[in-house]
């Protein structure tokens, strides 16, 4: 159901899934340098956003180009159709111990920064045992195997389950403010069971399949919380609702928040809409 422009980007993008794996082997270790949040970058943080900048200029598709891994919006091709927001490692602190990372895309047709309502499509690829594809148009969200054949169909329209089982939540502890202590204390209570794994990427998908909550908050050392606005909360937030759940700040839809810099930070909590 996505238009032939669309469809063409996100093909385009799913065959950069097999070379982006075959490198975590080979490029290990720190790049001794910052990102514009003050974060030690991998090699594959660098190496990722290099391979993906260029592969969305070659495209022909994207005008602008945002990445966590950038401080400022970049122009790749004038007249083009779609603006793109890319996390191109997401987990990196889960490569030296070989658990799930991935890679977050947005893609718009306005310029960036935008409200996440304006994406026409979201997506993520996760590497885990099987390299997943996870996408929408704003018409369900449906998931892909990649195999020696290519991507396969694993499931159309996938929906939240009606009752979550699974919570996972970020930041220190002794960080959380007291609504938030009470509200685990809660989930606890009411048989919502723990798993946290430190990939955005990764504990979103377990939400996404077996329900429930992940949020990464507003925390007393980082108040703004943790996330990134405009490369993960908001693709995801996009997926969410469309597989019939919801996420927020803690005040508002996450896909409502109108940026006020690139490079913003939000609370988030995002799973199923009781929660
Ligand atoms: P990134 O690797 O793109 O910088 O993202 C890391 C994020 C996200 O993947 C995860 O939810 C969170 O940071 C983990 O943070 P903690 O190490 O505080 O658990
Ligand atoms: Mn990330
Ligand atoms: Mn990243």
């Amino acid at each position: 159901d996505a238009d032939r422009d669309m469809a063409a980007l996100i093909i385009k993008i799913s065959a950069l899934a097999e070379p982006i794996r075959n490198e975590f082997a080979l490029r290990r270790g720190k790049a001794d340098t910052k990102n514009v949040f003050g974060e030690e970058q991998l090699v594959l943080d660098k190496w990722a956003n290099q391979f993906l900048k260029e592969k969305l200029k070659n495209t022909r598709m994207v005008k602008m180009l945002g990445s966590e891994e950038e401080s400022d919006i970049i122009k790749l091709k004038d007249g083009a159709v779609f603006s793109v927001t890319i996390d191109p490692l997401d987990g990196s602190s889960n490569i030296e111990s070989n658990n799930l990372v991935g890679t977050i895309l947005g893609i718009y047709r306005d310029d960036l920064p935008v409200q996440g309502r304006k994406q026409v499509a979201a997506l993520y690829l996760l590497f885990g045992p099987v390299t997943t594809l996870v996408y929408t148009v704003g018409k369900g969200v449906h998931e892909f195997l990649y195999t020696r054949r290519g991507f396969l169909l694993k499931e159309a329209d996938i929906k939240l389950p009606g009752r979550g089982e699974l919570y996972g939540i970020g930041g220190l502890r002794k960080d959380w403010t007291p609504g938030m202590e009470k509200f685990v204390e809660w989930l606890e209570r009411e048989g919502y069971k723990l798993r946290y794994g430190g990939s955005f990427t990764g504990d979103f998908n377990q939400t996404l399949q077996y329900g429930g909550i992940f949020a990464y908050p507003a925390l007393s050392s980082k108040p703004e919380g943790k996330l990134r606005l405009l490369f993960e909360a908001n693709p995801m937030s996009f997926i969410i609702e469309q597989a019939g759940g919801i996420s927020s700040n803690g005040k508002m839809p996450i896909l409502d928040i109108i940026p006020e810099s690139v490079n913003q930070r939000t609370p988030l909590f995002i799973g199923n809409k009781d929660l």
